[in-house]
């Protein structure tokens, strides 16, 4: 049984899509507390309407990264919660440390792009400007990089003649909600295995979610 701590800065409809799952059984998890940076993202009341810890934890000094005594504080608070996993979902910081090596190889994060193309921020919109024809969303382990972490699972979407970055991006999340849980619970039942930047799935005979 994994248990998680989500970490995220905004609507947290991934963190919905993982709660969903597991609630319906779907994933041998659960969701001790949920973190936030921004001290009014949705993603905290969602956690609460579900009966969830949830907390806004201060980041500064620092805008685009999670450092030092911030970095310190959000480790007190997923041990308060017991938490032995931490899912980031749309979670806008570099994790640095203490934070990553706190829980190695046991963090993971959602991002909006076949990996390696589009790393960063918006990458719906540099998919869309660059003239790809396939977009999509990659599950990844955390390590020092920006979005560089050994790859889990990845799914991909079209990209329309008449896509605007918004429903490009409304596509994408779509299976990001299919991808992100699907991930966790393959990782919960032990069927995930790291081999240098290679990640190796026993998906038995089960066909999941
Ligand atoms: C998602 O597109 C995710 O890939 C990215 O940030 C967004 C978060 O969305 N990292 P939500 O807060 O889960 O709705």
């Amino acid at each position: 049984m994994l248990n998680i701590g989500v970490l995220g800065s905004g609507s947290g409809s991934n963190f919905q899509a993982i709660q969903d799952a597991i609630k319906a059984g779907k994933i041998a998890a659960r969701i001790n507390c949920v973190a936030s940076d921004v001290a009014d993202a949705y993603i905290l009341e969602r956690a609460r309407k579900e009966g969830i810890a949830a907390a806004h934890i201060d980041c500064s000094p620092f805008k685009t990264k999670i450092e030092g005594e911030g970095a310190r504080r959000m480790i007190d608070y997923l041990d308060e919660h017991e938490v032995d996993f931490v899912v980031l979902a749309g979670f806008m910081r570099m994790v640095k440390e203490p934070l990553l090596s706190a829980f190695p190889l046991r963090m993971v994060n959602i991002h909006p792009a076949l990996l390696p193309a589009f790393p960063g921020l918006a990458s719906w919109k540099q998919a869309l400007e660059y003239g790809a024809k396939l977009a999509g969303c990659t599950v990844h382990f955390i390590d020092a990089g920006m979005d560089t972490g050994p790859i889990i699972l990845q799914r991909a979407v079209p990209v329309e003649d008449d896509d605007t970055p918004e429903s490009l991006h409304a596509r994408i999340q779509v299976e990001e909600h299919i991808a992100y849980p699907e991930a966790i619970g393959l990782i919960a039942e032990g069927r995930v295995e790291v081999a240098g930047r290679r990640v190796l799935i026993d998906r038995g005979n089960l066909s999941r979610i």
